[in-house]
């Protein structure tokens, strides 16, 4: 777990899966004042395209581009470069890409983002992969050794943090102390776990050392997303004066 270098306390990033960047900026307008920031993925980045990271990131909260770059270093750094300068807080970029693919991300980001603060996060392994479809790609090793040989490149690399599942934190945050750990895979108490097998309600993975945690259809999906923030608010609020970051 790294140290807090969050600008913003609230520690949920909303995963705005929504087809349009009109419904995007309403909903995230709304809960502005409830979350930490915003996650754009590839449903909005290939639709309205990154201008809408602009316009999320003038509501005032880290926008997190979640672009899973994997190319060869040189167009890696100009798409990082293009996210950055469209206003983005924090890329992805998949680990398995390497070490020069990852520093060129680095490099692009900070060019793009010029003195705002900007960085990367590298994919460490996908969920969706177990031991038996890692073997497939010709990779023979554990999700978990996996993830911990990836969090240490990412960290060498210049890499600001990871996305890591619940269950690799404790080993990605052994090997790598002063990443920033972001945990997808988050289901409020009482809401359905819909495609996720590996989930954490909010306070658990924060009681694990999450830093950030991306929460989509639990917040998007409910009948009243604010409410469901303000109760996931509600439900991180002991954990979070315990580890002092309330
Ligand atoms: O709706 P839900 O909370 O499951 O949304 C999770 C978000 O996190 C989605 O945008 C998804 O693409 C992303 N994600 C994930 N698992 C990963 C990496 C990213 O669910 N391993």
């Amino acid at each position: 777990m790294a140290q807090i270098v969050n600008e913003d306390r609230n520690p949920v990033l909303v995963a705005l899966d929504l087809p349009t960047a009109e419904r995007a900026s309403l909903l995230a307008r709304d809960l502005a004042p409830y979350v930490g920031g915003f996650k754009v993925g590839l449903e909005l980045l290939t639709g309205p395209g990154p201008r809408v990271i602009g316009v999320l990131a003038r509501l005032g909260k880290p926008v997190f581009a979640d672009a899973k770059l994997h190319d060869i270093p040189n167009t890696v750094r100009a798409a990082a470069r293009h996210l950055g300068s469209a206003g983005a807080r924090w890329v992805t970029a998949h680990a398995s890409g390497g070490r020069a693919m990852l520093e060129a991300a680095v490099e692009g980001m900070a060019e793009g983002a010029g003195t705002r603060p900007a960085g990367i996060l590298a994919i460490t392994v996908l969920t969706s992969l177990d031991k038996e479809s890692l073997a497939e790609t010709g990779v023979v090793a554990t999700p978990g050794r996996l993830a911990a040989k990836r969090a240490r490149l990412a960290a060498d690399s210049g890499c600001e943090g990871v996305i890591t599942s619940v269950k690799e934190l404790t080993v990605v945050s052994d090997i790598a102390p002063g990443l920033l750990t972001v945990v997808p895979g988050i289901r409020p108490p009482g809401v359905s776990r819909h495609d996720q097998v590996r989930i954490a309600s909010p306070s658990e993975a924060l009681c694990r050392g999450a830093d950030y945690l991306v929460i989509g259809r639990g917040i998007t999906k409910a009948q009243d997303p604010v409410e469901a923030s303000r109760a996931i608010l509600a439900d991180m609020a002991g954990v979070r004066s315990a580890h002092g970051a309330g």
